[in-house]
């Protein structure tokens, strides 16, 4: 005989399948939101009307009510004696990009093509992956707005000091070469601040390098570069005095390759700079992490597709790379030092590795 469902419970559990739902919901206002400029616009400015905040974005104000009060219900604006607010706790999340490590709207995409979610579906009967390219024309660039605040605005002030003797080095002109450039957010804002180095991005992904080559332009970066390759490609006996690689190795579906071929193009005193996804390994202690279920999410999307896009790839996947794992990884293609590094960055640790 079927036992008897207690219906409190079965009530508790549909509602926290529900609020999934609406997370989905949430996600695609945050990122209408972000598209037409609605929060930049309503930053600083006080209480507004909806009349108000659909003239300054010169949109239609019926549409705008309804995304005003929808906001307003997830908590992301206030809503005060019938105005909205957006605080500035809230711009600095939702609308300031250029200043704000904290901002997050960027992160958001409006969902993944309709062709992306049949090809993940198939990975799972074949086992195999879609590289970050096949992920969609989106991929890349949602990815340079998500990682890219704190890449740009934490790099040179808290991560590279933080090397021992690193900024010295790119001060006077070293070579350097970020690995898994991606849009090339990183290595740009590097380039700039140390205009006596000589930078070099590479990515497998053609959408990301024309995404970080039309930066560097945009810039007017003359000591960068960005080549069309894979990390386990880039050239033996390049000397680097640092070797870049941001939360890409666990992407890879041979990390191994990648770290073999750092250490033949290292210099004997070089650096190499490993940046990957804050976890233990163990799933009960990573459960500590409230964002643990969306690390598992961007997993299946999109690390693990791209770590098992070709066969017998290691699979890592988006958590698949903690201190011990990376530990092991640098020693076995034969790096003697590794330091860890937590730079109260929320979502990151940071390894320094050298010969
Ligand atoms: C999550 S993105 C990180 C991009 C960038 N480093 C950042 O922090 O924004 C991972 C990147 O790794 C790249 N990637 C995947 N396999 C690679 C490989 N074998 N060699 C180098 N890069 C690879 C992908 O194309 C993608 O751009």
């Amino acid at each position: 005989m079927a036992t008897e469902l207690d219906p409190n419970a079965v009530k508790m559990f549909g509602f926290k399948v529900w609020t999934y739902k609406m997370g989905e919901q949430v996600s695609l206002m945050v990122h209408l939101g972000d598209q037409l400029d609605i929060y930049k616009t309503m930053a600083g400015r006080g209480p507004m009307t909806s009349d108000e905040v659909a003239d300054a974005t010169n949109l239609h104000e019926r549409f705008v009510r309804e995304w005003l009060f929808g906001q307003a219900a997830a908590g992301l604006i206030d809503h005060v004696d019938g105005a909205f607010e957006l605080t500035d706790v809230q711009a600095a999340v939702l609308a300031d990009e250029d200043d704000s490590l904290s901002f997050a709207a960027g992160a958001f995409r409006g969902g993944v093509e309709p062709q992306v979610i049949d090809r993940i579906l198939e990975s799972f009967q074949t086992g195999i992956g879609l590289t970050y390219e096949e992920q969609g024309p989106n991929a890349a660039a949602g990815l340079a707005r998500m990682t890219g605040p704190w890449s740009r605005l934490a790099l040179t002030d808290r991560v590279l000091p933080a090397l021992d003797g690193v900024v010295a080095k790119l001060e006077a002109g070293a070579k350097v070469c970020d690995i898994g450039c991606g849009g090339g957010v990183m290595l740009s804002t590097l380039a700039a601040a140390f205009p006596n180095s000589q930078c070099v991005g590479v990515d497998p992904s053609a959408a990301a390098i024309d995404i970080a080559r039309r930066r560097g332009q945009e810039q007017g970066l003359s000591n960068i570069e960005f080549i069309q390759s894979g990390g386990e490609d880039i050239a033996a006996g390049s000397e680097y005095d640092l070797v870049i690689t941001f939360d890409c190795m666990h992407d890879m579906a041979f990390p191994d390759r990648t770290a073999a071929a750092i250490r033949s193009a290292i210099a004997d005193d070089g650096t190499w700079l490993l940046k990957d996804i804050r976890s233990t390994g163990d799933f009960d202690k990573d459960m500590r992490n409230p964002l643990l279920a969306m690390f598992y999410g961007f997993s299946v999307a999109s690390c693990l597709q791209s770590a098992m896009s070709e066969p017998g790839g290691r699979g890592l996947g988006t958590l698949g790379l903690h201190a011990d794992a990376a530990r092991e990884l640098t020693t076995d293609a034969g790096f003697t030092r590794f330091e860890v590094h937590d730079l109260d960055d929320a979502a990151n640790l940071y390894y320094e590795v050298r010969i």
